[in-house]
């Protein structure tokens, strides 16, 4: 691959922010690694230049492992940004939630991200590049008709802070972005 900065995004099917992002980043030059749990779902990107496609979903070590590996065979070893995007919102109210739902979505929320940037870490760290993390301002306020959603996003959000503190010496940086309501038509609008 020639000398494109690369970034690998999760969660990109049609009409998301992973979408948004994954075009976005391919129209400004870089090679995209745009990644979902189903490839079929990212119709809308298959024909772009510089853009793989690969399926990863984020609670599946096996696809966490081939994304490395596919990364590793396209840029010999580095990726500048890692975006960890995939995710689900959901809304309950907390003493109505089924835990094995609860676990789930810790599992997607929580874990997958955590997974991901893991395997990712050597690639990230070799290129000095940068993870970010899509969580949300439910991490930040709390509404009673979505605590689930708040415990898990305080969990995503501490993550790229701890991160953070842990990479301050290697010169790679970590840092989240917390969407509030976003359509995808509204944060094309401020591109
Ligand atoms: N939009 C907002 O206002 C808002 C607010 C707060 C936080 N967020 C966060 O921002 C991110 C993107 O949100 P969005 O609004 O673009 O939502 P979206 O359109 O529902 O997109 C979510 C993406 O994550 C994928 N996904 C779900 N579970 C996955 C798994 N296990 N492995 C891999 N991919 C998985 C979905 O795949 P499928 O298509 O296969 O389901 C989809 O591609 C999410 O993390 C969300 O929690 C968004």
């Amino acid at each position: 691959m020639a000398s494109k900065e690369t970034v690998l995004i999760t969660g990109c099917s049609d009409d998301g922010i992973g979408y948004g992002l994954a075009a976005q980043f391919q129209k400004r030059g870089y090679h995209v690694f745009a990644t979902a749990r189903n490839v079929s779902k990212m119709s809308k990107l298959k024909d772009l230049a510089n853009l793989t496609l690969l399926q990863l979903d984020v609670v599946e070590p096996a696809h966490i492992k081939a994304a490395v590996e596919a990364v590793t065979r396209e840029t010999g070893g580095t990726l500048d940004y890692l975006i960890s995007n995939a995710g689900h919102n959901h809304f309950m109210p907390i003493l109505d939630e089924d835990l094995d739902t609860v676990k789930t979505l810790f599992d997607i929320n929580v874990f997958g991200p955590m997974a991901l940037s893991k395997a990712f870490a050597p690639l990230v760290l070799k290129a000095k590049g940068s993870f970010a993390f899509i969580t949300s301002i439910s991490g930040y306020v709390n509404t009673p008709w979505m605590g689930e959603h708040s415990c898990d996003m305080v969990a995503s959000s501490a993550k790229p802070c701890a991160q953070a503190h842990m990479l301050q010496r290697s010169e790679a940086s970590s840092s989240s972005l917390r969407p509030y309501a976003s359509k995808l038509s509204r944060l094309a609008s401020t591109s």
